[in-house]
């Protein structure tokens, strides 16, 4: 297929476009020893590799100082269609965190694995290090569908492992089929010919049936849940699809699109908005409805400019009528009205519930993804020991969660005890509920993007707001909080009943009033607020809530009620 460019096309349009499937230099800037950086075209296409390049910004200006070039290092997210992983693969991931990263994982709010701090003369050994598990990084980032989410949630169900089976299937069908991927790290050998990038024959003619060779307009995001569980945040996608029960069966789902959470400060023409509701589809048509608001958004969306190019602006460009006709119309499947679900929150459920087969899954707590060994916690020690002797499942949940999953009653007891001696339960119960509720974007020092603190500095502001919740007993009410570093909004903050949007060093937006399942965004109440400024605006809300909240009544609704901030009916007015 020849490049589809126009002029007006962004920078990144014409790297795609003459990328051949996403090769470009990668090779040529992977063998050059003088820098620790891609050639600049490069760093475009490495994100469809699941990787960008990054530099340690808390080093930035002491080595511009020294007349050194930044300290480039690379993340890799490691995708994990549905989250749901095996010990063998935990170990490795923990393994290659130390050979090749920080020592450290971050599991992401989009159930993906993330290494951070990997040198550019390691990438090759840490992709190949990670394959030979059967994970790979392909389509972690870039202009392609991304880890597909799935509720990997804690209960006995046949729905859910229905579910999880489409989870994984869309995953497969949407993985971009160029061999670019195994060519340039697996020196042209996938490792396991099972999996989707190696159906396709080493040095034969690539090819993309769904998406062309320019790709996406933009990344692209579907996620799965299961009613009453809310937690991949599916209207947050640009594809969420709810799953519909019946009978104890699977029998389609609710489809929704249009989802996506970023906005850029002082551009109001941006902003986060919800997937709209399209209608039921049973599951046999799901592929071809995906396909078709896939293929739609490849020839509909803008490619101009980055900023408006998410499925969200093409829709609201086109109208949803006929934005709708046009799915049906590609996939040959006309929806039906949408069936009744109800959501009743985003989160986990932590600790023990039983699963199918007398086996037992445990949800824990795991302060803004991050895996870790500090002095005081040896989380990452830890589920290094328990994966040695588990013989069920890791599943990394849409809340930077991990579910130990499938535990046999024959092994429960020993893992009971690891986590007994590393406190991994006691760390999960003893934290406030608001704190369990709580997600951090990575932030500083890695993200580029990055205008403030989050992932580091959110577990010190809350130790401030528990002191509050103690005051007013609040310590057992589950309120969703959010911080993120820039407005692009990786941790989901304008679906959090509390959100912290960074600004500055130090300053953040507060945001309030969205719904506690998921249904509706918040909206800013104050700009620019230092810690003092939030622990001062703050304090008076938690304190009315206490005392005038209605039975049941939740946070976000509660600062709706006293007219705090006025609920956003949809993106269009998330700005007021
Ligand atoms: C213009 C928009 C965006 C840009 C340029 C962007 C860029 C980035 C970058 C550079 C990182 C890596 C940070 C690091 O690991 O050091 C990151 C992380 C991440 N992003 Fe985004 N992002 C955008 C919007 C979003 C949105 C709207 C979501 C989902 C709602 C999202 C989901 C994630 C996730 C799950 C991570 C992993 C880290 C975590 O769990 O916090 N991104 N993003
Ligand atoms: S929200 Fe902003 S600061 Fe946080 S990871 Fe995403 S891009 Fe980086």
């Amino acid at each position: 297929m020849q490049p589809e460019t126009k002029p007006s096309h962004t920078e990144v349009e014409h790297v795609k476009a003459k990328s051949d499937y996403l090769r470009g230099t990668l090779a040529e800037s992977l063998n050059n020893t003088l820098s620790g950086a891609l050639n600049p075209e490069d760093t475009h296409l490495i994100k469809f590799h699941g990787s960008y390049q990054q530099t340690d910004r808390d080093l930035d200006s002491e080595r511009k100082i020294q007349k050194l070039e930044p300290l480039y290092s690379f993340m890799i997210r490691v995708r994990v269609p549905g989250g749901v992983a095996t010990p063998a693969q935990w170990l490795r991931m923990d393994a290659l965190a130390d050979q090749y990263a920080n020592g450290t994982l971050k599991l992401t709010t989009r159930q993906a694995f993330q290494l951070h701090g990997v040198h550019k003369r390691h990438l090759k050994s840490a992709i190949r290090g990670f394959n030979e598990v059967l994970l790979d990084s392909l389509a972690g980032c870039g202009d392609v569908s991304r880890n597909v989410m799935c509720s990997p949630n804690p209960e006995e169900s046949r729905v859910h492992a229905a579910v999880q089976e489409v989870a994984r299937s869309i995953s497969a069908t949407f993985t971009p089929r160029t061999t670019a991927y195994y060519e340039i790290w697996l020196d042209g050998q996938p490792v396991d010919k099972s999996q989707p990038f190696a159906t396709h024959k080493p040095g034969g003619a690539d090819e993309e049936p769904v998406y062309g060779n320019t790709y996406l307009p933009r990344k692209f995001k579907i996620a799965l849940a299961v009613p009453p569980q809310n937690d991949t945040d599916v209207f947050a996608n640009d594809i969420g699809l709810i799953a519909i029960e019946k009978d104890g069966e699977l029998a389609g789902f609710n489809v929704a699109a249009g989802g996506g959470l970023g906005m850029t400060f002082g551009e109001p023409q941006t902003f986060p908005r919800l997937a709209d509701m399209l209608g039921f589809v049973e599951t046999k048509d799901i592929l071809k409805v995906c396909e078709a608001i896939i293929t739609t958004q490849r020839d509909h969306g803008n490619r101009e400019n980055r900023r408006l190019s998410r499925l969200k602006y093409t829709i609201e460009r086109m109208g949803l009528a006929t934005f709708k006709r046009e799915v049906e119309v590609r996939s040959g499947v006309s929806f039906q009205p949408e069936k009744p679900y109800r959501f009743e929150g985003t989160g986990d459920r932590y600790g023990w519930t039983p699963a199918a087969g007398g086996r037992f899954h445990l949800t824990l707590f795991v302060e803004g993804g991050r895996v870790a060994d500090t002095p005081s916690y040896q989380l990452k020690t830890a589920l290094r020991v328990v994966a040695t002797v588990h013989d069920g499942d890791f599943r990394l949940t849409g809340n930077q969660n991990l579910i130990i999953g499938n535990i046999s009653p024959e092994k429960r007891p020993a893992i009971e005890a690891i986590l007994e001696k590393y406190g991994v339960l006691e760390h999960t119960f003893r934290q406030t509920a608001l704190r369990q509720h709580s997600l951090a974007c990575v932030a500083l020092n890695t993200c580029s993007q990055a205008f403030a603190e989050a992932e580091r500095y959110l577990p010190a502001l809350l130790d401030k707001i528990d002191d509050i919740l103690r005051e007013t007993g609040l310590e057992q009410e589950a309120i969703t909080i959010r911080m993120t570093g820039c407005p692009n909004g990786c941790a989901r903050p304008y679906l959090a009943e509390i959100g912290l949007v960074g600004k500055a060093v130090g300053k953040y937006n507060l945001y309030l009033g969205a719904a506690f399942n998921g249904e509706r965004l918040n909206k800013l109440y104050r700009e620019m607020l230092d810690e003092e400024g939030i622990l001062r605006e703050l304090r008076p809300l938690l304190q009315a809530y206490a005392g005038e909240r209605n039975p049941g009544e939740r946070f976000g609704d509660f600062c709706i009620r006293k007219g705090w901030v006025q609920a956003t009916t949809h993106g269009t007015n998330f700005h007021g």
